[in-house]
């Protein structure tokens, strides 16, 4: 047949539902055409043509098309759809929203985006072009000034049946990013892979779903452009991906609601995503510090002995934290009255030293205690705010206490619960962050104490390939009743739900900026929560693909985001920690955290040249405290990224395209780390340009220039230090550094002021009093620009400041300094306060006052 004699990677799989056989396939009216090997194209593939939705004649709308699809002859799906409407909106400029959903019926909806502030599309300049294919369904986003094909959904059917929603679109070129989360390199390899989309408690490796979802891709086009995609959908989802360059989604519930962003540069497609999921939280300076926690440490006085190490071997530090140990029985909103029974005078003690003090809030809540001893259990029962079972009983699984019950947090009742539990707690325990783990949400015991029904929930015509093979595995049932859905339909939301309700809480009960880390996530989680990287394992790998995971968190809109320093499983090695310290001290979110079996991994545990490795890179992060925070505001600001992609900051730099082995602070630093055992030295690419060290490295001073045309440099790496570059024409504010924030955000300022070839350089400053809410909003900060060497116009040459006056001087200055220099020519009007000074050129001025 020759509509069936495509490229073999153009074939699109037409038995992804099942594995068929040569009749079984043609049965479909698809071409069967076998070829060696099981792991590449489908055998069983559509025809260039077959039968899909129509489409009725596209109407306009205000701001888009509107048009009906009819389904004639059925698929091969169980309970197909026959009639759907699409809805195209020109939300703004640079974002097409496409949605196809049931006119006649309410499915489920991603109940995400309330409060999320949207602006509209000026249309006469939009990005995109749209066309249509009427029969078979299917449409073409196209770039407007390249003409370059964003999607185009024609090369397969459309199939919409109540538990398989399935869209193919062709790519604009091979290099994609995002889908998370997944142990992938940050541009994904297209090879007939298949990536899922289900939050599951799952240590991070190859071909696993682990406990994020981000439907959400960006695709680097060929011409230094790039574009985005979101399919806001929440059910379980696999994303195949192919070489043709092409991608299928299948998602078994919700509707199919699309998002399609122009960009036209990689920065702006990631704003454009974040205008519709959300800008991220700002998070308290002193959550930007080095973090310490284990799994063991059983007791306050361990706890403090830790902390009180730290601070005494002098390696800065703000947070100490407590992992299950501190609970009775493992029961959150506990503690053990022998281990940890002065928690509390401990917590003190942490802030009367400047520290901080956070500790793990698992969402399980422990069933089976005496009637009358644990008051969240039986007031959560009370005020009803437990998932269900399918036949209406509180649901119970297994967690670290034994059998729980987990609360809904779509339920309202259950935020004010969890907000009055929290704030029970944090009366004796004046927390200052909540750690929120195993919230995909984990359960020992797969579905529930009592099993799951035998149902289509449970077990769906078709499921995406996920760990354990089966949905409830890992979590529970699926037919568990929630406020707003079902399980099945709400799962991949349980971590950001418990996030909001974490964060509201906290923002009452502390009335400062609340500090959440949640391990499980989904679009929208960068308002409420940072993200950590689950159990990585101890060793180079995890080191290594510890930059991708970080960037892609930078993608989905959670610029805090950091890996466990050191590794969390296994043991570590001394050489492997430092290195894993070192590329850490560069993760926004910097915690070094460990699994209860292992040697202990505290810096000042290993030899004297590791922590002296340690203890100068805590030094340089602390010093950049003032930089870092500034991108954060910028981040919450504008939605730029912290830790950058090269391709994002350096688009038209084909080189930059697949680098994952080193990134970016914001737009001015490159930090190139170590990944390999036993190397000291590192392959580092430097885009066009100059580059100065921030540091001395071996014979390299630092401020030693590297003039780069675009090429990777062999840069010398000894164990003490990291590479870390600043960017020609930049300025890094920077503070001497403390052992805590506390301390260095009293210290002196300095600026590092790293020369263009023209002789200029710029940078900014963020200030404010680090853990207020809302200061930016409330226009309670400040906001610092520097320059060098930057001249208005070529006319101010011929200006002259010859002096000036200042108004308001209290009493008569004992110095005046004019650029650093004791100006001699001034003078000062008791009467007005008035002080008048002559200068010749002028940069910094200081008054000095007589002591009162
Ligand atoms: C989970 C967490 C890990 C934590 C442990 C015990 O494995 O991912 O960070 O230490 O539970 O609470």
């Amino acid at each position: 047949r020759s509509e069936c004699s495509m490229a073999s990677e153009s074939r699109f799989d037409c038995g992804r539902d099942r594995v068929l056989s040569q009749d079984e396939c043609e049965e479909r009216g698809c071409c069967y055409s076998p070829l060696p090997g099981s792991s590449g194209p489908p055998w069983c593939f559509y025809p260039s043509l077959y039968p899909g939705y129509k489409m009725s004649p596209i109407t306009p709308t205000k701001r888009g098309q509107t048009a009906s699809l009819t389904r004639v002859t059925p698929s091969y799906l169980p309970k197909d759809i026959f009639n759907l409407s699409l809805e195209v909106t020109e939300e703004t400029a640079g974002c097409l929203h496409i949605t196809l959903k049931d006119p006649s019926t309410q499915r489920y909806e991603v109940p995400l985006l309330d409060g999320i502030r949207h602006t509209k599309a000026s249309s006469q300049n939009v990005l995109y072009t749209t066309e249509y294919q009427s029969d078979p369904f299917g449409f073409i986003v196209s770039r407007k000034s390249s003409g370059t094909i964003i999607m185009n959904t024609t090369v397969a059917p459309l199939l919409f049946a109540d538990q398989y929603l399935q869209l193919s679109t062709s790519l604009a070129s091979s290099f994609v990013s995002g889908l998370g989360e997944h142990y992938t390199p940050l541009i994904l390899d297209l090879n007939w892979t298949s990536l899922s989309l289900w939050n599951r408690d799952m240590a991070p490796h190859a071909d696993a779903n682990l406990y994020g979802s981000h439907p959400f891709y960006i695709v680097q086009e060929d011409d230094s452009l790039a574009h985005g995609v979101f399919l806001l959908n929440s059910n379980a989802i696999e994303v195949m991906l192919q070489p043709t360059p092409a991608l299928t989604w299948v998602s078994i519930g919700g509707i199919l609601d699309l998002y399609i962003f122009l960009g036209p540069d990689p920065q702006s497609v990631i704003q454009q995503y974040l205008q519709i999921i959300g800008y991220p939280m700002m998070p308290p300076y002193w959550s930007l510090g080095f973090h310490l926690c284990r799994w063991g440490y059983t007791t306050t006085n361990a706890t403090r002995m830790v902390a009180q190490h730290m601070h005494s071997a002098n390696f800065p530090m703000d947070v100490q934290w407590n992992d299950l140990d501190y609970a009775d029985k493992r029961r959150v909103f506990t503690f053990d009255r022998v281990r940890f029974g002065d928690l509390p005078e401990m917590v003190q003690e942490f802030h009367e030293g400047g520290m901080k003090y956070i500790l793990i809030l698992d969402p399980g809540i422990s069933s089976t205690s005496p009637f009358g001893t644990y008051p969240p259990f039986e007031d959560g029962l009370k005020q009803d705010v437990f998932i269900k079972n399918a036949t209406g009983q509180v649901l119970i699984g297994k967690v670290w206490p034994g059998p729980t019950a987990f609360p809904d947090f779509t339920n309202p009742e259950t935020r004010q619960w969890w907000e009055d539990c929290i704030r029970d707690f944090y009366s004796e325990v004046p927390v200052d962050g909540l750690w929120i783990d195993m919230n995909e949400p984990s359960s020992f015991i797969q579905g529930s104490v009592d099993g799951c029904p035998d149902s289509e929930l449970e077990r769906p015509p078709y499921t995406p390939r996920v760990v354990g093979g089966q949905l409830n595995t890992g979590t529970i049932c699926m037919s568990a009743q929630q406020k707003l859905s079902t399980h099945y339909n709400l799962h991949n939301l349980y971590g950001l739900t418990e996030a909001d309700a974490t964060h509201s809480a906290l923002q009452k009960i502390r009335r400062k900026r609340p500090f959440v880390l949640s391990r499980s996530s989904f679009p929208g989680i960068g308002r409420f929560s940072g993200v950590w990287t689950g159990d990585v394992r101890s060793n180079w790998e995890q080191l290594r693909l510890s930059i991708p995971a970080v960037l892609q968190f930078s993608l989905f809109g959670v610029p805090l985001v950091g890996a466990d320093i050191c590794g969390f499983g296994g043991n570590t090695t001394e050489e492997l920690c430092v290195r894993w310290m070192q590329l850490g001290a560069f993760y926004p979110f910097m915690r070094n955290h460990n699994d209860k079996p292992n040697a202990p991994q505290e810096p000042f545990v290993f030899g004297q040249a590791a922590q002296a490795a340690m203890r100068s890179v805590l030094n340089l992060r602390y010093s950049l405290l003032p930089y870092l925070y500034t991108l954060f505001h910028h981040a919450h600001t504008s939605a730029a990224t912290v830790a950058t992609p090269l391709f994002t900051e350096f688009p038209a730099d084909a080189n930059c395209r697949i680098i994952d082995q080193q990134f970016l602070w914001g737009s001015s630093l490159l930090i190139s780390p170590v990944l390999d055992e036993g190397s000291v030295e590192v392959k580092a690419y430097l885009p066009a340009g100059t580059w100065y060290s921030l540091q001395n490295v071996s014979n390299i001073q630092h401020g030693q220039p590297l003039y780069s045309k675009g090429e990777y440099f062999l840069l010398p790496a000894p164990l003490e230090t990291i590479n870390v570059h600043v960017r020609e024409g930049h300025i890094i504010p920077q503070q001497e550094p403390a052992l805590t924030t506390t301390v260095s955000r009293g210290n002196a300022f300095f600026l590092t002021v790293a020369l263009s070839a023209s002789g200029q350089a710029r940078g900014v400053l963020f200030w404010d009093d680090g853990d207020s809410l809302d200061t930016f909003e409330m226009e309670n900060y400040s906001y610092l620009i520097f320059t060098a060497g930057e001249r208005l116009n070529g006319d101010l040459d011929a200006l002259v400041l010859g002096g000036l006056q200042v108004f308001g001087v209290p009493s008569p200055p004992l110095h005046v300094l004019a650029n650093g220099v004791e100006a001699s020519e001034f003078t000062y009007c008791a009467d007005s306060k008035v002080s008048f000074l002559k200068v010749e050129t002028f940069s910094l001025i200081i008054l000095k006052q007589q002591p009162d």
